[in-house]
Order: C-alpha cells, then sequence, then structure tokens
C-alpha cells in the first residue's frame, strides 16, 4: 500500500521562503515548496502552527550565526501531526511540538506547512495543550519555563523574595511573568514599552519597572539585595545590574542578549553573596527534561486561558514579513502564532 508519505512526496505546500539577493539584500516572500525539498530525516510533519521568535527574525534577515545557507524557511518552532515516521513511538495523525534543535536554522523550519526532521527531535504533544496553546508558548514559553526550572533547582522560592523578568512585554519576558505568578511568586517586571504596563500586570506582574531603572551606573560592584531571583532576556547592562542586586544565595538566569552579548561584572556577587549565574539553552535542552517542562506546562504551570489569549495573537504565513522587522526593533508584544 502507498504511504501517506508517498502519497504527499510531490505534493506543493505553502513557505516563507528567504533568498539572498545579488546585493547581499536578503528578501522574504511566501511561495511553493514541494517536499521533496526538504532534508531526508526520518519524521514527516503536517504543520498547523508556528510562532515568531526573535531567533526567527535573525534568520530571515541573513545572521550567518543562525543561518549559513539561503534560501531558507525560518521557523525554530513547529506543531502539527505525523504524516509519516520510521520512529515506532511516532504514528500517523500523533500530535507533536517541535522546538529548537536545528529546526529553522539550517533545517528548513516551521514557516512551511511541512517539516521533515530527526524522530529524536519530537516531543508528543502533552493532553492538557492544543496545538495552538503549544505555540503561543513555543520557544519562549519553554525557555522561560526552563527558567522558572532553574529557579526552583537553585531552591528560589517564593518566599526568597521578588523576581525580576527583564525584556517582559517580549516572547519570554511576557511568558516568564505569566509562569512564575502562577508559581506564586512575587514579580516585578521591567519594560521598555510605557503602553504595556496594564497588560503586563493582567499578566501577572506585582510591580513594574522601566528598562531605565536597572542601568546602574554607580560603578558600585555590590548594591542593596533586591531579587531574590532573575529571568533575564536582553543581557549587557540591564543583567550586570541585576546580578549586583540580587540576594544572597539567589539566581539570576541568563536567557537572552536582545540588548547586549556583553557583560561587564565583577567576582563580588558570586564570592560576597553566593549567587549563582545560571544559562539556559532551549535549543538543546535533553529530551527527558523536554518531555517534564512540556507536561507542566500543559498542567500546573500553564498560564490561565485568559492570560495566554492576551499574550498570543494569531496571524496567517502572509501577514509574518512585517512583523519580523518589528521584534528586530523590539517593538514586538507578546507572541505571534503563526496558523499553517
Ligand atoms: N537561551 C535560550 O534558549 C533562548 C530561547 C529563546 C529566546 N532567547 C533569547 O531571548 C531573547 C528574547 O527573545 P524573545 O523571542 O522573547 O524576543 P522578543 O519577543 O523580541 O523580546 C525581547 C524584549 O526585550 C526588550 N528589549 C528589546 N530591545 C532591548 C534593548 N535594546 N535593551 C533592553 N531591552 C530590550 C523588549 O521588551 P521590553 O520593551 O518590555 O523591555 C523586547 O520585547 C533573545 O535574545 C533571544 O535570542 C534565548
Amino acid at each position: 500500500m502507498q504511504s501517506a508519505y508517498n502519497r504527499a512526496v510531490g505534493e506543493a505546500f505553502a513557505a516563507l521562503v528567504v533568498s539572498e539577493c545579488a546585493d547581499g539584500s536578503f528578501q522574504r516572500a511566501v511561495t511553493s515548496r514541494k517536499l521533496a525539498d526538504l532534508p531526508p530525516n526520518d519524521t514527516l510533519i503536517r504543520v498547523r502552527y508556528s510562532s515568531l521568535n526573535y531567533k526567527d527574525a535573525l534568520s530571515a534577515t541573513g545572521h550567518r550565526g543562525v543561518t549559513r545557507h539561503y534560501p531558507h524557511t525560518p521557523g525554530i518552532d513547529a506543531a502539527g501531526e505525523i504524516v509519516e515516521s520510521d520512529s515506532a513511538r511516532l504514528k500517523p495523525g500523533d500530535e507533536v511540538i517541535v522546538t529548537g534543535y536545528d529546526l529553522g536554522m539550517n533545517t528548513p523550519g516551521g514557516f512551511g506547512q511541512y517539516v521533515r526532521v530527526p524522530s529524536a527531535w519530537v516531543v508528543k504533544k502533552p493532553d492538557g495543550l492544543t496545538l495552538r496553546e503549544s505555540m503561543a508558548l513555543g520557544t519562549a514559553g519553554f525557555t522561560a519555563a526552563l527558567g522558572a526550572h532553574q529557579l526552583q533547582r537553585h531552591e528560589v522560592t517564593p518566599e526568597c523574595g521578588d523576581v525580576l523578568v527583564t525584556g517582559a512585554s517580549g516572547g519570554v519576558g511576557s511568558l516568564a511573568v505569566a509562569i512564575l505568578s502562577r508559581l506564586g511568586y512575587r514579580v516585578v517586571a521591567a519594560t521598555g514599552k510605557a503602553e504595556a504596563h496594564g497588560w503586563l500586570r493582567a499578566l501577572g506582574a506585582q510591580e513594574i519597572l522601566s528598562r531605565d531603572d536597572l542601568h546602574d551606573t554607580s560603578g558600585k560592584a555590590l548594591l542593596k539585595e533586591r531579587w531574590g531571583g532573575v529571568v533575564d532576556a536582553v543581557g549587557g547592562a540591564i543583567l550586570a545590574t541585576a546580578i549586583k542586586a540580587t540576594k544572597r544565595g539567589g539566581c539570576v538566569v541568563c536567557c537572552g542578549n536582545v540588548a547586549s552579548p556583553e557583560l561587564h561584572t565583577t567576582v563580588y556577587p558570586f564570592i560576597l553573596r553566593s549567587v549563582t549565574l545560571q544559562g539556559v539553552d532551549s535549543a538543546a535542552a535533553d529530551m527527558p527534561l523536554r518531555a517534564q517542562v512540556w507536561q507542566k506546562l500543559a498542567g500546573e504551570w500553564k498560564p490561565p486561558p485568559a492570560v495566554l489569549a492576551a499574550i498570543a495573537r494569531e496571524i496567517a504565513l502572509g501577514e509574518l514579513p512585517p512583523l519580523i522587522d518589528t521584534i528586530l526593533q523590539g517593538r514586538l508584544q507578546g507572541r505571534v502564532v503563526v496558523a499553517l
């Protein structure tokens, strides 16, 4: 009998394709691709939803640290149904999630209606989430949840004091606010968007700071102890300031670098206050941790439906190109789910 895969192999499908122009610039357009264009991995997925992350915007604008070869379809997130897989673990019709690994970097990603990936990248969607909700969370939510996981691992409990979330109106930040407040932490959200204050309170933030308040220029090695924990999406001076103001035994989770990849600090927060600086690499999280964190995101860590609805809006593939510029400029609020 002809398999679903073989029936589908000649099919054309829609994808956002980024191409390099002769002058070195990059252009994006929704075009038709063939299943035969996808790499020869063992699992074919019909993508129903993807989402927009900062890394996708880097891939879509020719950032060689993310994507080496063009034309290319970005999209580090994909949720959909198995069409065919060589893995005994995955049956046609199973609803699955793929985030990170090489998806959307040098493997054609979730901004296309089909992806073909190694089965080792595939997480079965937990029952407590719809495919759409899984992409409202996506890599941003998974990363925020890894941040919460690291705070718990380092025994930062709600009793340890306020938790600071930076880049709070962005994808990682807004979901960190929602998840940490759901876990009982008193969340202080730092944002550069004055218009986002009310929205951040609705997500669960108890206090809002302006980004500028978190840029210490005193030259001091240590500041008054303020944070039990920190989830930082921006790096640079804001991260350095947060480390200086973290309480004894606290943990600072470093997730991103939208402000700067640089970090200028002294050793004093570490040797005088036992502060931990903990990195998160969501793309390479191992499968047992992935499955555990997605299970939590489908259960006791899942933001309430009204909060997820406030964070994520849905668009069609053709509406993506301008939003790629918006996220690169730091102007995107919340999450964008792409329906395919
Ligand atoms: N480690 C990992 O595994 C992992 C996973 C996912 C993402 N990331 C990284 O995390 C970062 C955030 O990703 P995202 O998808 O959440 O992006 P995003 O939606 O664009 O959010 C970033 C937010 O940071 C703030 N921001 C922007 N420019 C800034 C600047 N110059 N200085 C200070 N704050 C600025 C803005 O929030 P406000 O206006 O509210 O301040 C912006 O909304 C990126 O660097 C991304 O690569 C890492």
